[in-house]
């Protein structure tokens, strides 16, 4: 069940190193974060990485200068991040939907939206304007194409994702990316939007 950590713990315990996981940060945070700055975020915001994983791009962020939490229910997935990247990043072993912590400037969200069941979908944008500070913004990369694999990751359709994210958020960004990881060149595109 996806819904649970231990889910996601075994293929941490299973593969080490996951499919999904690149070595490095996404490409994605540059477009994104080139997007964000002109909307007000500022190095030194508070930023949070839902479903961090190993960490990479929770590292990445804190090296351009946010103050980042990492946030993950898989307990592998915390304890890789901080074999890797030590404590430079504030990471939080918890549940994205019942977290205590925050609220954040901002959310910066690589793979995790994509990996949630599809019927839970409402709920997470819920999860994202609740731990956002009024006006905060949720920066994503999204899959419109899995290549026709059964998910996680699901793929859903930019209409879709613009009609959920609205129950909160103005979305000011909804575009196909170029800056890819090369495995998923033509498949990705971006979001920014800002909560109402
Ligand atoms: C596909 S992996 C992506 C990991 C990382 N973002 C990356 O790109 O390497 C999805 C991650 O989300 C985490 N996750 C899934 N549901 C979660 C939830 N409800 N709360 C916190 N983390 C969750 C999983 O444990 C897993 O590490």
């Amino acid at each position: 069940m996806t819904t649970h950590p231990d889910y996601w713990n075994r293929i941490y315990e299973d593969e080490g190193r996951p499919g999904w996981d690149m070595d490095g940060a996404t490409p994605l945070a540059a477009e994104l974060l080139e997007l964000a700055l002109p909307l007000g975020l500022r190095p030194g915001g508070d930023l949070v990485v839902p479903g961090c994983g190993y960490g990479h791009d929770a590292a990445e962020l804190e090296a351009r200068g946010f103050s980042v939490t990492g946030l993950d229910f898989a307990p592998l997935a915390i304890q890789g991040a901080r074999q890797r990247y030590g404590d430079r990043v504030a990471w939080s072993q918890a549940d994205w939907f019942t977290t205590q912590l925050g609220p954040w400037d901002a959310i910066f969200d690589h793979t995790c939206f994509v990996a949630m069941d599809p019927p839970r979908r409402p709920a997470y944008v819920d999860a994202c304007a609740a731990h956002l500070k009024p006006g905060g913004i949720w920066m994503a990369g999204l899959f419109h194409d899995v290549n026709g694999r059964p998910g996680p990751p699901h793929a859903i359709p930019m209409a879709e994702m613009c009609t959920l994210a609205e129950a909160h958020f103005d979305v000011l960004h909804l575009a196909e990316t170029s800056a890819s990881h090369p495995r998923r060149a033509g498949r990705e595109y971006l979001l920014v939007a800002r909560k109402r």
